[in-house]
């Protein structure tokens, strides 16, 4: 697999594409399928349909990898936590977490009520071509608990924040139950197919740098020392987003580090040198116009020189970026960089 090899810093015949929402509402077959599934927690939790959502970008865009088609907050959801998606609003939990007192209510086994996602992988690997990757993902747990803690997006994160500083027992515990949950959901993604996983850290860049390599990044850390330690084979992909001030003070067992779109390629190379495979970061927006997909992929293809390098976008698809522009993207980066 292309894609796999990149993830290893081993030769292939041109640098792998993937992008990060790729399966999502700018595809009208996307649209179609989710209206079969009545919304989208329904998609997320029909192995049959979210397979099928899954493939689309593959068949339709021509990319190296699948990611599989669910959502980070299907973790806080099995762990007992309504959670409602809005029109307009993206996820909401009603009922965010207050206290430490509410904490031994969160189900430890969520990660045995996942098996929808778990189907849905093996369904996947079993329709996806031999030669084509599939990604499993979860959420970061400091990106979890701030979903569980804010309820919902914020631009802020005061209420979190306001923890961190006056009660911090509090946020570290939560952490410890998330992290736990999440090594043991990438494992059972691992066993039921995926070849490589993916970590979104969407809510990094919300604190200051100590505090996020307290509360964030031992965390991942954590993650990560215990997948590879079992499965040296599957890479492990971090997506710290938008930290670049401390990029090199982030260290550990992973093997790629996916680079935002507002961190200047030349930069994360730079700090990073060789020590990690870099996956990134054509601005999304640039997919609205041809000329500026061409301008942007040159640029970054010029600092990557084809060597240690995943073609991604910055941050995901935006829901009406054209689909034709997305295809054209795909062909100029396997085009481009043929060795
Ligand atoms: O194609 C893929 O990338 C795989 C599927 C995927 C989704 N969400 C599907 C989705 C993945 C990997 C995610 C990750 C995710 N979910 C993140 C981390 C990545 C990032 O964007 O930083 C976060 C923060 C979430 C939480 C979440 N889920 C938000 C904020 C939203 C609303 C976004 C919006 O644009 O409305 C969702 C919903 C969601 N997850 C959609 C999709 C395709 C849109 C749902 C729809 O209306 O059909």
């Amino acid at each position: 697999m292309i894609f796999i090899d990149a993830c290893f810093r081993k030769p292939t015949p041109y640098t792998p594409i993937w992008m990060m929402r790729q399966a999502g509402r700018y595809l009208p077959e996307y649209m179609a399928v989710r209206e079969k599934a009545g919304d989208f927690l329904n998609l997320c939790k029909n192995p049959k349909l979210a397979c099928e959502v899954t493939l689309q970008p593959v068949d339709i865009l021509g990319v190296d990898a699948a990611i599989l088609f669910s959502d980070i907050l299907v973790i806080p959801l099995e762990m007992g936590m309504d959670l409602k998606f809005i029109k307009g609003k993206g996820p909401i939990f009603p009922e965010p977490l207050k206290d430490e007192s509410q904490l031994c209510a969160l189900d430890e086994n969520a990660h045995l009520k996942l098996t929808y996602v778990y189907d849905t992988i093996k369904l996947i690997r079993e329709k996806l071509a031999n030669d084509k990757a599939l990604i499993g993902f979860t959420g970061s747990p400091w990106t979890l608990a701030t979903y569980m803690i804010e309820g919902q997006g914020t631009k802020v994160y005061n209420i979190i924040k306001k923890e961190i500083y006056k009660n911090p027992k509090f946020i570290h515990k939560l952490l410890k139950i998330v992290t736990q949950t999440v090594k043991l959901y990438l494992e059972e993604q691992i066993k039921s197919g995926v070849n490589a996983v993916q970590i979104f850290d969407s809510w990094a860049a919300a604190l200051e740098e100590d505090k996020y390599l307290e509360f964030s990044w031992s965390y991942i850390q954590e993650i990560c020392t215990y997948i590879k330690s079992k499965y040296p084979h599957i890479p492990i992909i971090v997506f710290p987003k938008s930290v670049p001030a401390y990029l090199d003070k982030l260290d550990g067992d992973f093997d790629v580090l996916g680079i935002d779109w507002g961190t200047p390629m030349e930069f994360a190379k730079d700090k990073i040198g060789d020590k990690f495979v870099l996956q990134g970061n054509l601005e999304p927006a640039r997919l609205y116009s041809k000329e500026a997909i061409d301008d942007g992929v040159q640029k970054i293809v010029d600092v990557m020189k084809n060597e240690g390098h995943i073609f991604n976008l910055g941050h995901g698809m935006i829901p009406d970026l054209p689909v034709e522009n997305a295809k054209y993207l795909v062909k100029r980066v396997q085009e481009l960089t043929k060795r």
